[in-house]
Formats: C-alpha cells, structure tokens, sequence
C-alpha cells in the first residue's frame, strides 16, 4: 500500500513537471493557433477575397476539416504521450511500417519559423514606430516597409535575433515552467487588449459597415479559389499537420476531457480571426482605407490609420502590434517543440542542447531570408524566380502541411483499428459525434485538402 502511494506520489511529482494542467492545453494550444495567421493573414485574405464570402467558407472549413484533423492529432498524441516521430511508429498497426516516417512532418515547423520570426522582427520595428511616429500617407507608409525588408538588413537581423533568442529562452524551461507559464501570461493579455480594441471599434460609426462586410456575404463571390484559401487558411490558423498539436497533446493531464478542450482551442482561435478582422476594417473605413490591400494591410495601410487617429492612434497603433507580437510568440515556440521533443526523446539530447542547436539553425536560415529579402542581394539569390522566404513558405504551407494533413486522415481514418480509435476517446464523444467525425476524417477531409494540395501545385 505505503509502495503504490509512494509510487503515485512519484508520478504525480513528473505529471507535475511535465504535464499541461487542462487550462495550461487550452491556452498553450490556443497560444499556438492564434497568431500572425489570424491577425495578419485572416483579415488580409478577408478583405482581398470579397469579405463575408471567405469567411463563411472559412467557418465551415474550420468546422469540418479543422476540427477533425485536430481532434485527430490530439487523440494521436494523448494516445503516444510521445514525439510525432514516435506517435505514429507506436501507434501503427505493424511496428511502424512506413508510417514511421510520416512523424517528420515536424520539419515544416522549423520551415515555418525561419520566416515566421523574420516578420515577428518586423513587429518590434512597428512597436517603435508606434513611438516615433507613424506614416501619414500611403506613400510614405509604403516606403517605410519597403525599407524595412528591402534595405534595413541588420535592423531585421538584430530583432530577429532578439525573436529566436527569447523563444530560446522560453523553450529550455521545458512544457510546464516555459511553454505553459509564458502561454498562461500572454494568452489573457492578447484577449484583454483585443477585447479593449473591439470596445473602440464598437464605439465608431463604421463599426456596423465591417459587420455588414465580414457577415453578409455575396454569394457570388464563392469561387473555387475562394474555397481552397480558406481550407488553407483553417488549416494554417489551427497549427496542423506540423505535429505541433500532436506533440502538446502527449503532454495533456492523464485524466479530463481533452475532446471539450480541443473545441475550446477551435473556438478561440476562430472568435480571436473574427474580433480581429471586425477591428481592422472598422479602422479602415472609418477612414475611408481599402480593405484589399492584401498583405500590406497591417504594415501598411492600418499604421496610416492610426497616424489619423492622432494621439490615441499612436496608443492603439502601440497596443495592436503589441498584441501582435505576443500572438507570434507563442506561435513561433509551438513550432519548434515537435523537433525539440523528437530529439530529446530519441536521441537522448539534453534540452538545452536541442534547444541552442535547433534555434541556432533557424537562425541562420532566417538571416539567408532576410539576406534573400534585400535589394542587394535578393536577386542573386532566388531560385527559380523565387525567394528563399517563398520557397519556405510553398514547401511547409503548400506542399507538405497538406501533405501531412492527408497522412494524419488516412492514419486515423484507415490504418487504425475503428474500435481503437473509438477507445483513444475515452467515452468524451457521443457515439453521433463520433460517426460524423470519423466520417469526415475518412473522406471529408482528405479528397478536400487533397484538392488543395493539387491545386497550390499547379500554382
Ligand atoms: N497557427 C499559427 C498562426 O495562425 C501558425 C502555426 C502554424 C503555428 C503551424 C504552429 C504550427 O499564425
């Protein structure tokens, strides 16, 4: 008796230090899903592809494929308690197979990161605009990006030193003390400051006009196109096919309802895409700004926003890129913790030196971005016509997180036994909800990002 409890004690004690606490999940893997995607790229994409058209779309993407696929990986990896590399060898059926291979998909994590950061940099430069002074026109605005990514290499070079340094730092304190803590910090704090900026927003005449644009769509502008950004773009928002929420679920509390908590992780990422688009183009209208200005619309048309606003703006202006970067960072360490679990668990390594090896290569391959980003060298360095930042992007984004995407359906789906699979829920879902799931992993899911796949190839 006295040998079980000491034996509990003991494993309550590494539980402890290695596990997520059910609100740390919720808000880590929020922390993960919630970032450049869906402040930066949501609304970009709202606003160049017909407003409520995409998001209508978007909603139901997220609602059958997102939420599939991450209910899929979150069970994978509450079943392993290990590694993506791991997850898939243990799980499959035959000792496994050529299934084991399929864990490296944790790579496009560190593909993601090497430009991720680079743009987390370009925050911190807009953090100190937000101070000096920000663009009043355009054309001004359009010159200061411009020189940001195209001239100001050590600038870039410098924050994004301070970027991979910080998550560095965050990432060798491990699950609990580093990813949990610091989530459990920025996570309120980014809902808090965008709850205020919603609260402005709601304040201005233009409110109900950005409503009216992100909720009201027409119809007629749900194309093929439209269809396929917004399966990327739910895919993207929800962190998948990387391993990284399959690698945050091998550290879920042993007991509790991981299904509730993975829906939770769905609907904030979702509401936090939504506060954030109906905040931008309220800005926008109301002074009288474009919203298809496609990827320049937060580094350049809102900061002339905020230079209108006046003072007030420059505290907005400062409040919105702060945001900004807290939802980045938490995203940028949620990228790079399925490589880190897959080398301490299989290789032994020490987490401090996983930790400074990896970031030290992303570093590098950061810098060959911001190298590859300038006028002085940018030419020089593409290949085939492209940089080395759209490469990274086209082979995580388009190529393999689809790719993954497939594998994790088909896995799940038709590899594993269907009683097994029903098993690796634990009763959390009704026996309705399991059939409906199930039957979009199986099919649902994979012919739709499977059209996505062939699609991005095709260009
Ligand atoms: N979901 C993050 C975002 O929206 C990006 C991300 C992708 C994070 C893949 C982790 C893994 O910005």
């Amino acid at each position: 008796m006295a040998k079980i409890s000491l034996l509990a004690y003991i494993n309550l004690g590494v539980c402890l230090v290695t596990r997520f606490s059910r609100i740390g999940f919720i808000l880590a893997a929020a922390g993960s899903a919630i970032g450049l995607g869906n402040i930066w790229k949501f609304p970009y994409m709202t606003g160049q592809n017909g407003g409520g058209a995409f998001v209508i779309v978007f909603l139901l993407s997220i609602l059958v494929i997102g939420v599939s696929v991450f209910l899929a990986e979150t069970a994978m990896g509450r079943a392993s308690e290990q590694n993506p590399v791991s997850t898939f060898e243990t799980l499959a059926p035959k000792a496994g197979g050529i299934w084991k291979h399929a864990g490296f998909m944790m790579v496009s994590g560190v593909m993601i990161l090497s430009f991720y950061a680079v743009v987390i940099g370009w925050l911190i430069h807009y953090i100190f605009l937000s101070f000096a002074g920000l663009p009043v026109s355009v054309g001004e605005a359009q010159g200061v990006f411009g020189e940001l990514v195209s001239q100001s290499i050590y600038t870039q070079l410098f924050f994004h030193l301070l970027v991979i340094g910080y998550c560095g730092h965050i990432l060798i304190k491990g699950v609990k003390k580093g990813i949990e803590r610091i989530n459990l910090i920025l996570m309120p704090l980014l809902f808090l400051i965008f709850a205020g900026l919603l609260f402005y927003a709601m304040s201005m005449d233009s409110f109900m006009r950005s409503v009216a644009f992100m909720f009201m769509p027409d119809w007629g502008k749900i194309t093929p196109e439209v269809v396929m950004m917004s399966v990327g773009q739910s895919f993207f928002t929800l962190s998948l096919g990387v391993g990284t929420i399959m690698t945050y679920a091998a550290s879920l509390p042993k007991k509790g309802n991981f299904v509730s908590s993975a829906l939770y992780v769905a609907f904030l990422d979702t509401l936090l895409a939504i506060i954030a688009g109906l905040v931008i183009f309220t800005f926008l209208f109301e002074f009288g700004s474009d919203p298809s200005g496609g990827p320049g619309l937060v580094f350049i048309s809102l900061p002339v926003v905020f230079a209108q606003m006046g003072l007030v703006g420059q505290v907005v202006s400062l409040l919105f890129f702060i945001a900004l970067l807290f939802a980045g960072i938490t995203s940028a360490i949620s990228m790079a913790e399925p490589l880190l679990s897959y080398l301490i668990e299989r290789h032994g390594w020490k987490r401090s030196k996983a930790v400074w090896v990896v970031m030290s290569g992303i570093y590098v391959m950061g810098v060959l971005v911001v190298f590859g980003g300038s006028e002085a060298y940018g030419e020089s360095m593409k290949i085939a016509g492209k940089s080395l930042f759209d490469w990274l992007d086209f082979g995580s984004s388009t190529l393999l997180m689809p790719i993954a995407g497939i594998v994790i359906c088909l896995f799940v789906g038709f590899a594993l036994d269907k009683n097994y699979v029903h098993g690796m829920f634990g009763g959390y879902m009704s026996p309705l909800f399991f059939k409906v799931w199930l039957f979009c992993v199986r099919f649902v899911a994979p012919t739709l990002i499977a059209v996505i796949l062939i699609e991005g190839l095709r260009g």
